[in-house]
């Protein structure tokens, strides 16, 4: 699905940038690591929303599951 329309990033796009090496904490970095920036804005609720979805996995599926991890600290 679409979740950016002016850049044509989808919530697929989104989700690789969150679990890529360079670990992306604002949607800004998200639009970097995707190679844009943002145009209108419209969709930086969205892209918060999918980012915290993937770190809440990322966290969730941590076999450690250690304080840093639960914190969203640790990668
Ligand atoms: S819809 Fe994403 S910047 Fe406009």
């Amino acid at each position: 699905m679409i979740v950016c329309s002016c850049n044509v990033l989808s919530d697929k796009d989104i989700r690789t940038a969150c679990h890529a090496e360079a670990r992306p904490r604002s949607t800004g970095q998200v639009y970097g690591c995707l190679g844009c920036s943002a145009q209108c804005g419209r969709c930086a609720r969205t892209i918060r929303k999918i980012m915290d979805e993937a770190l809440d996995a990322a966290a969730t599926a941590c076999p450690a599951a250690c304080k840093g991890c639960a914190d969203g600290q640790n990668p």
